[in-house]
């Protein structure tokens, strides 16, 4: 049987939610990632450093006792924080980046920035304490079709703002589309991007197989298998600019299974071993260990984790759902199979 140990890999990009839904999302990625770069989106946003450093003890408080697990906290870029703020996260020493949502783009998107001018102050400081900007790279707006989203947006607004702050370190996270890829790789050493295993595994085909998919709803949303494709060779091809972030994302399954359904795919009870497949799929397991654990904390400052993850090439079949708190979430693959399994 074949088996992979990998130094303990670290995610990214990762919703945890709050209160009674953490101990599910805190426990299935600790499980699996020594760290992780926590989104700030709640339904109330976490915009000042206090709130962050309260969210964090809370997300301790949900972990196994027999579980170790770093939470790396964020801010919500509205166009009301101060610089000051900013010098305030960097020296509390939890706060790793700042994510731009644009207005309106996705999931409690809707504190977040509609004319970037508003935040060129606090780009400005960012820029100066090296401090990263974490974008969620969608344009917004009915004329705009929902499938070039990402693509416009990197003309729009990412390649302007790159010109006004040169020394900006930026993280393209979740990106969809060879677009992004053609941009990241040829952009400055400070400009990164992470990749979902979702993104790396379906292309938007998976949004209609015998009928509507709510549970592969995500945004930005899933392309075409061309862009899978350039995803999964940016991913494998050893360039540090690509690394691990799940931007696995919890709703419950009613908030899922709706004539109006919430944006988000949950693959924290299955993250690692689904890159391991991608991976597998395209013959690059050999790569799996430094796009998963050591690029992302390259870039982040942070030391490479010690201890070690081993996988094998085990199938296993998934439950069709999960306890989140009081409800239910239905993860990634329900009902099916994996073709890796995390050896305990
Ligand atoms: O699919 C998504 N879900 N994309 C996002 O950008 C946000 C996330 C969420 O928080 O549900
Ligand atoms: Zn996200």
């Amino acid at each position: 049987m074949q088996k992979l140990t990998i130094r303990c890999p670290d995610d990214m990009h990762l919703h945890l939610r709050d209160g009674a839904a953490l101990a599910r999302s805190v426990a299935d990625s600790a499980q699996r990632f020594a760290r992780a770069i926590v989104m700030p989106n709640l339904a109330q946003p976490v915009t000042t450093t206090a709130q962050a450093l309260a969210y964090r003890k809370r997300i301790l408080a949900a972990l196994p006792a027999e579980m170790t697990f770093k939470p790396l906290m964020t801010l919500y870029l509205t166009e009301t924080l101060s610089p000051d703020e900013i010098a305030v996260a960097q020296q509390s020493g939890h706060i790793h980046g700042i994510k731009l949502y644009p207005a309106g783009a996705t999931t409690n998107a809707e504190f977040g920035v509609s004319r970037m001018e508003r935040v060129y102050p606090v780009l400005a400081q960012m820029e100066k304490l090296g401090m990263p900007l974490l974008v969620h790279g969608e344009v917004v707006g009915p004329e705009v079709d929902a499938f070039d989203r990402e693509a416009i947006f990197i003309e729009r607004e990412l390649a302007p703002l790159m010109v006004r702050f040169p020394e900006l370190r930026i993280v393209f996270e979740h990106i969809t589309t060879c677009e992004a890829v053609d941009f990241v790789r040829a952009g400055s050493a400070h400009l990164v991007a992470t990749v979902t295993a979702h993104h790396l595994l379906l292309n938007r085909n998976a949004l209609f197989t015998g009928g509507i998919r709510p549970h592969h709803y995500c945004l930005p949303l899933l392309k075409r298998e061309s862009h899978r494709q350039a995803l999964l060779a940016a991913a494998t091809s050893g360039n540090p600019k690509f690394f691990l972030g799940t931007d696995s994302a919890p709703h419950a399954r009613h908030a899922k299974e709706s004539a109006c359904g919430c944006a988000g795919i949950y693959t924290a009870h299955a993250a690692i071993e689904l890159y391991a497949e991608a991976f597998a799929a395209a013959g690059a397991l050999p790569r799996l260990e430094a796009f998963a654990s050591q690029y992302g904390a390259d870039f982040y400052g942070l030391s490479h984790n010690a201890d070690s993850v081993t996988l094998e090439a085990v199938s296993c079949e998934v439950p069709t759902g999960l306890s989140f708190g009081a409800e239910e979430v239905v993860p990634f693959r329900a009902g099916e199979a994996l073709a890796w399994r995390l050896c305990s």
